[in-house]
């Protein structure tokens, strides 16, 4: 297919959505198709990956199901060796598994942070690990992480602000150790974007978080998913270690 990813190989972890509806990863694994991509579609709920796939396929892209906990090593070194064995290299890593803590200082319990240090932060560090190798066989790559404004904002969810920031300190770390062996390796900050991942809040909070912003309008998975394929894409070749905040601007104001 043609695109601007035409060629590559990607691997989206979290390529299903939690619920109806679309997630940031399930529209990034969608649009990475939709520009020329075949896409490794990772999920520990096979068949959330599967709808993903499906979804591809019925538009001619090509994408393949990968079940996996992408916070177990030997999974990872899985995921990697099914992209490669089956598409003969990797050019893409888009770490977007995540989950949410709403709990703040004192009703954290140490499972609560242990929970969402391992699957928003220990999952970048293990999945990163395994996609690198390849990547630096054929002497280039890119990969994204999905942090949030959360990371960059004061509020009450402790473990998950700290994940959130642990992902962008990753990310910079990994960037400058990485960029030598022509791999990229960037962030992605989303706001409030309406997915199923929240869509517990209710309709009332849906409104809030729309008029957050200054620009008011509802962010959507493809809003993040657009940032994805500039990030994945050659128009990036000179930008790495970098944080693309998404938010329609939340981050611009005080409340
Ligand atoms: N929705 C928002 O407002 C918002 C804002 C900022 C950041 N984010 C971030 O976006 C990302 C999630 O986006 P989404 O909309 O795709 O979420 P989602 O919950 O709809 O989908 C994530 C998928 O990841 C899978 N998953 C969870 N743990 C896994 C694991 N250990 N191994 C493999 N798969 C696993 C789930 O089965 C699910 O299908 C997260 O990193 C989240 O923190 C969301």
């Amino acid at each position: 297919m043609p695109g601007r990813l035409a060629g590559k190989v990607a691997i989206v972890t979290g390529a299903g959505s939690r619920g109806p509806g679309l997630g940031n990863g399930k529209a990034t694994a969608i649009l990475f198709a939709r520009e020329g991509a075949r896409v490794l579609c990772v999920d520990q709920a096979k068949e959330r990956a599967a709808d993903t796939v499906e979804l591809i396929r019925a538009e001619s892209g090509e994408a393949e199901v990968f079940a996996a906990n992408v916070t177990r090593a030997a999974e990872c070194q899985a995921m990697v060796r099914a992209a490669v064995a089956r598409w003969g290299g990797l050019d893409i890593l888009h770490n977007n598994v995540g989950v949410e803590s709403r709990k703040d200082l004192l009703e954290t319990t140490e499972e609560e942070w242990d929970r969402v240090m391992t699957v928003d932060l220990k999952s970048m560090l293990l999945a990163t690990q395994a996609a690198v190798p390849p990547m630096v066989a054929q002497g280039s790559g890119s990969i994204i992480c999905v942090s949030s404004v959360a990371a960059l904002r004061g509020h009450g969810r402790t473990a998950y602000a700290a994940a959130k920031a642990g992902v962008i300190g990753f990310v910079r770390s990994v960037a400058v150790q990485l960029g030598p062996r022509g791999i990229r390796v960037n962030a992605i900050a989303p706001g409030r974007v309406w997915t199923p991942m929240v869509e517990s809040l209710g309709a009332e909070a849906r409104e809030r978080r729309r008029q957050s912003s200054p620009l008011g309008i509802e962010g959507t998975g493809w809003d993040v998913a657009w940032g994805a394929v500039y990030l994945a894409s050659d128009e990036a070749r000179w930008v790495t270690g970098q944080t693309l905040v998404i938010d329609a601007g939340l981050t611009l104001t005080t409340g």
